[in-house]
């Protein structure tokens, strides 16, 4: 059996994927504001031979329910998450960081000057993870008055990952940083060349500040699991996080992934997926039971259906439980209506989905039980779907990470499932064996190969 990849799933605040968990006495995730806390994570996965640390992160602020959104941190507090990335790279050697950010609010340029900046500053151990932005409250933060439909937004993030491909492949040559004191030739002219493009919702000229960084192109990331997300991400992603409701949706839609890069001209391994695992283990399967229902105790059924309607748009307390969750749409994020409606297998009731959401909210695939049954249903998802890794999603931290790293990486790796050392180099190296993009990605058609005259 192939060799997974495992990352976990953070955010730089408190709350996440089980609203109302910072109550529970050993949750740490409180003290988000403080490095020490940040060092300690990065120290512990580093320690379990984890890939990545990733980084969600989104623009918004609560629009309908604020009270409960300030009393149970269901969004506010929170931080830039790619500040904390100088000071974990400096703490690890191998951790590889995947930080978001969204092509419908940032600036291609700028965004491409800090994404290279990280690169440089941690040796090539940087992800990008391209969002599109859900929600129309991050619009009103801007100042924008639109909010750019589902679709569009998508059209947007090509452009911008065309525009950001030029500024990291085309604009140096491989050898113009030349600092040769003698000479007096810090940079050679001749081997830097301006960026034009002037797109549909992009223009921009002139040359890109930073000099080659270990990867260029950042390791690209995507996590959108509608139709046009992942479209996007067959022509883009070299990392795809997927979340599909059973493991044969996961599987057909690892497939379609996969058939869709070759339609890109690209390889089918050239993209590894990835999902997210919850896990609640302890030495026996009773007591991890045991211990998923106290962590499940703290969670505030209130924010979690008020998560669902930040994230979709849709109030399920608005709607009668008896009637069926249909002719569902939305220009909010859509893989979260999908999973209950184009994915299920039955149609599904307000009230079904109401109790599935609060049980499982945008949690992936959950294990709960003993090291040896965690490890088994590890081996059979990946058996089912062709996954190749995880995105561990955690419940109480830094419990969550210890106890997988203590208890059920030595299983892997005693499996041949799970590494037993890293491997050296670039965070791209590390997955795929090159440090550049491969031929046959997009971004690689803007590599220069000639010097001007
Ligand atoms: C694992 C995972 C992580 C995500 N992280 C973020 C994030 O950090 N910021 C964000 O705005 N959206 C995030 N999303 C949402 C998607 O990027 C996407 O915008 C959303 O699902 C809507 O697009 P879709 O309709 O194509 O699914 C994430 C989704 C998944 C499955």
């Amino acid at each position: 059996m192939k060799k997974i990849h495992l990352g976990v799933f953070e955010v730089n605040s408190v709350n996440h994927l089980t609203q109302g968990i910072w109550a529970h006495p050993a949750q740490n995730r409180i003290h988000f504001n403080s490095l020490d806390y940040w060092l300690g994570i990065a120290k512990i996965l580093e320690k379990g031979k984890f890939d990545f640390m990733f980084f969600a992160d989104s623009y918004g602020s609560p629009s309908k329910n604020a009270d409960l959104a300030f009393r149970e941190a269901s969004g506010p507090p929170g931080n830039d998450p790619m500040l904390l990335l100088p000071a974990l790279a400096a703490a690890t050697e191998h951790l590889s960081f995947t930080m978001t950010t969204s092509t419908t609010y940032e600036a291609p340029y700028a965004n491409a000057r800090r994404f290279a900046t990280l690169d440089h500053l941690s040796k090539g151990r940087i992800g990008w993870n391209v969002v599109t932005t859900s929600t129309p409250s991050a619009a009103a933060l801007f100042g924008r008055s639109d909010f750019v439909p589902h679709d569009e937004r998508y059209d947007i993030a090509d452009e911008f990952l065309d525009v950001s491909y030029k500024y990291w492949e085309g604009s140096w040559e491989e050898d113009a940083l030349q600092i040769d004191r003698k000479q007096r030739v810090f940079t050679d002219p001749s081997k830097v060349h301006p960026v034009e493009h002037d797109g549909k919702y992009f223009k921009s000229q002139g040359y890109f500040s930073s000099s080659p960084s270990p990867q260029r192109t950042p390791v690209i990331f995507q996590a959108g699991s509608s139709e046009r997300g992942r479209a996007f991400a067959a022509k883009h992603a070299e990392g795809v996080f997927l979340k599909a409701p059973t493991l044969e949706v996961l599987r057909d839609q690892i497939a379609d992934i996969r058939r869709l890069a070759v339609e890109y001209g690209r390889e089918p391994g050239s993209i590894k997926v990835f999902t997210g695992l919850s896990v609640v283990t302890a030495s026996t399967s009773e007591e991890a039971h045991r211990k998923h229902e106290e962590y499940l105790s703290y969670q505030s059924p209130e924010a979690t259906l008020a998560s669902y309607a930040s994230v979709t748009g849709i109030d399920l307390t608005k709607l009668d439980p008896d009637s069926y969750f249909e002719n569902i749409h939305t220009e909010m994020g859509q893989t979260h209506t999908d999973r209950f409606t184009k994915h299920a297998k039955t149609k599904k009731t307000v009230g079904e989905v109401r109790d599935d959401f609060l049980k499982k909210g945008f949690r992936g695939v959950t294990i709960i039980g003993s090291p040896e049954e965690v490890a088994d249903r590890i081996a059979e998802v990946v058996a089912i779907t062709d996954v190749d890794g995880f995105n561990l999603e955690p419940y109480v931290l830094p419990d969550s990470y210890t106890d997988f790293v203590e208890l059920v990486i030595p299983i892997l790796q005693e499996r041949g499932i799970f590494k037993r050392e890293y491997e050296p180099g670039t965070f791209r190296e590390k997955l795929f064996g090159n440090a550049r993009l491969s031929e046959g990605h997009p971004g690689a058609a803007y590599k220069h190969t000639h010097t001007k005259v």
